[in-house]
């Protein structure tokens, strides 16, 4: 998208054509400040062509919302009801009105559009840089990043006309700025192994190597494989983490001889993802996430989605791979049952219209009875990863509320971990759900903290999973790896062995899982009430966990034999 070089002459903009009329325009959105790294490189030049997504204002979100409640809450007579493809299309698609009225405007510039959703409500439209900042009143520029070096073309702000603000949510990516660093796993190999005492080496697990014996004891996991056909989980894999094949075998051979060493994923690609075998694969992350979830979820199909071909820092376009991950699933007629996601960036990284569609679109996966799960982040409170911060930094999409957000443990028994992410929203208002929970949590707390922290936002984590030495074959490499990578996993394999026992009974699947786990469900995980979490580097402390809800580990951790009772199964 970028031309190799970037021009700094002042060229007037080309006008060609009739001059379409002008229409009144209004800022739709801005930011303040450039986000932290980012210095401004240069005007973007007049020719780089940009590939804008312009998200449509979607029919009935509200209701949409509702619905998922409606289908999610144990207590519902429509407990488990979920809706179709094309159900949820009535409730996602943009009204006619707003189609035809922003198709309009971009016909009377000369501009088409392409659709890039089964239900329209994103759609693609390609311009040179300097009709964009005509169209939108906006200042395409250059912006890079000191430390890496990453060159992104962003604008501070953008307009739309004034009669189409309330047809268009956003255009992307205008005023979101990829985060440089993402959530990646820890290699924790050079680390010192802690005291162990009898009690710590329970057998099987053994805390300098975590294996899957000793979650599958730690949680009650079975082993016996599941056998719902179309109970599958989607697994997305972002810039080049890619797994191999080889790897997954040796895994198995090692861990888990009762599995067939051939089982591989089903491979899904978008955005020139890809999977390539025979590589000395140094990627971590996809390795942990194909090992871990076909190395617990037995016999639970995988398919792993693959979700570009560019590496981080270099260009990566992380909410895009979002979108279009999202995109994805929802035009599948059965979409996999779970879908847990080990990437995130600062909640401050993505604009808030950004943020809600984003997570609009999660709503919509849970009404579709998918179980959305993301790590937490491996920063405590100071975001994604160990950074300084004065104020406590979210990360997304963990605080969206239609989504399980994960964090970590670690020991036996289970203390947190410092790195689990945990905190509060400065976008998302706490949903009723955890009402009750966290309320008990900030009575807790007191003044501890005040001011560095939104006490009115969704809170997070909802629950977490065991996150420190987990053994992953990688790059020719075997060893122990850190991080809410582990834990999202972890958890999503529970959960996807739950569901194939419920389809087995002939009942629907969990789904978005919040208002169940926060209900019945809460009596059937391990509450953690011991450890906390990092604080911002410096003066300030994080979050203790504690009894009950707290914001380093949740709800606590699974017990898969205690899940399945209070589903009476
Ligand atoms: C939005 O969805 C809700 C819930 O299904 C429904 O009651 C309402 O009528 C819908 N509103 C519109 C404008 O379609
Ligand atoms: C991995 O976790 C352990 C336990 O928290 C810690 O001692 C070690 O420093 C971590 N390693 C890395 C690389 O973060
Ligand atoms: C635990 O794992 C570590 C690292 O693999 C190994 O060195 C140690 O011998 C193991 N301890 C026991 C009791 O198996
Ligand atoms: C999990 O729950 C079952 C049933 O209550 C119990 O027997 C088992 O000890 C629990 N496992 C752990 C590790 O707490
Ligand atoms: C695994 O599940 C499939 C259905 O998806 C079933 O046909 C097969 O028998 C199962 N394998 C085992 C070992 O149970
Ligand atoms: C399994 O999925 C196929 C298509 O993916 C669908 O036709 C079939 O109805 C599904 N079966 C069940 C039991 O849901
Ligand atoms: C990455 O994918 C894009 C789109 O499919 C393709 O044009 C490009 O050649 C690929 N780059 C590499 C390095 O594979
Ligand atoms: C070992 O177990 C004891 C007792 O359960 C616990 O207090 C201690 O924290 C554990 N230590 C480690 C390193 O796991
Ligand atoms: C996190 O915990 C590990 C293990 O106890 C420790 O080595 C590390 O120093 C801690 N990190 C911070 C920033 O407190
Ligand atoms: C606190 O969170 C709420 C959402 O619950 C948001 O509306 C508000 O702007 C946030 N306040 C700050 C200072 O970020
Ligand atoms: C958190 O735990 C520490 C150490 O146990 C304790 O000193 C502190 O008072 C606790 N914070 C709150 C808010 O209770
Ligand atoms: C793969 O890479 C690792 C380290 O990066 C190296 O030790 C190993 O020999 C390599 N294996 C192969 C088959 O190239």
């Amino acid at each position: 998208m970028l031309s190799p070089t970037y021009l700094f002459v002042l060229l007037l903009p080309a006008l060609c054509g009739a001059t379409p009329m002008r229409r009144s325009m209004q800022v739709h959105e801005a930011r303040a400040d450039l986000p932290s790294g980012y210095t401004l490189t240069g005007p973007a030049s007049p020719q780089t062509v940009l590939t804008l997504r312009l998200a449509l204002a979607q029919n009935n979100i509200t209701g949409l919302v509702d619905t998922l409640y409606d289908v999610s809450t144990p207590s519902s007579a429509n407990y488990g009801a979920y809706l179709s493809k094309e159900k949820i299309e009535e409730y996602i698609a943009p009204t006619e009105e707003s189609s035809s009225a922003v198709n309009a405007w971009l016909t009377e510039n000369d501009l088409q559009s392409t659709s890039l959703s089964a239900a329209g409500d994103w759609i693609s439209v390609q311009m040179p840089a300097s009709t964009a900042n005509n169209l939108f009143n906006a200042d395409f520029s250059v912006f890079t990043h000191s430390s890496t070096g990453a060159q992104v073309v962003r604008t501070l702000a953008y307009s739309v006309p004034t009669d189409l603000a309330g047809h268009i949510d956003l255009v992307y990516p205008t005023v979101s700025f990829p985060s440089p660093v993402a959530d990646v796993p820890q290699a924790a190999t050079s680390l010192s192994a802690p005291q162990l005492t009898a009690d710590n080496n329970t057998d099987p697990c053994n805390i300098s190597l975590i294996t899957p014996a000793c979650l599958q004891w730690l949680y009650d996991i079975p082993t016996t494989p599941a056998t719902s056909p179309n109970n599958s989980m989607a697994v997305p894999g972002y810039a080049t983490e890619w797994p191999q094949e080889a790897y997954l075998k040796s895994f198995l051979e090692q861990y888990r001889p009762d599995i067939d060493p051939d089982t591989t994923w089903e491979l899904v690609t978008l955005d020139g993802g890809s999977d390539p075998q025979g590589s000395n694969s140094t990627s971590v992350e996809g390795n942990l996430d194909m090992q871990w979830t076909i190395g617990l979820a037995t016999n639970v199909t995988v398919k792993f989605i693959s979700v570009s071909n560019v590496t981080i820092p270099d260009g990566d376009e992380f909410a895009e791979y979002l979108i279009d991950t999202a995109t994805y699933m929802l035009g599948l007629d059965s979409p996999p049952t779970v879908m847990p996601t080990s990437y995130g960036v600062n909640e401050e990284s993505v604009s808030e219209k950004l943020a809600q569609k984003l997570c609009s679109s999660y709503a919509a996966l849970g009404a579709r009875g998918v179980s959305v799960l993301f790590g937490s982040g491996d920063g405590g409170v100071s975001g994604i990863q160990y950074e300084t911060c004065t104020t406590f930094v979210p990360t997304f999409p963990g605080v969206c509320p239609y989504l399980t957000s994960v964090g970590g443990t670690w020991l036996v028994p289970e203390t947190a971990a410092n790195f689990s992410g945990g905190g509060f929203s400065n976008v998302f208002d706490r949903p009723s759900y955890q009402e009750d929970a966290v309320a008990g949590y900030l009575d807790y707390l007191g003044d501890t903290n005040s001011g560095l922290y939104n006490a009115s936002g969704r809170a997070y984590p909802d629950v977490a999973a065991y996150s420190v030495h987990f053994d992953v074959i990688y790059g020719g490499a075997q060893g122990p790896i850190n991080g809410t990578s582990c834990a999202g996993p972890t958890f999503a394999s529970v959960i996807s062995l739950l569901n194939d026992k419920l389809i087995a009974a002939g009942r629907p699947v969990l789904g978005f899982l919040n208002p169940w786990l926060y209900s019945s469900a809460s009596s059937a995980l391990t509450d953690i009430t011991v450890g906390d979490n990092y604080a911002c580097s410096g003066s300030t402390t994080g979050f203790n966990a504690t009894t009950g809800w707290d914001a380093v580990t949740g709800l606590g951790t699974p017990n898969y034999t205690k899940l399945k009772a209070v589903l009476d199964l």
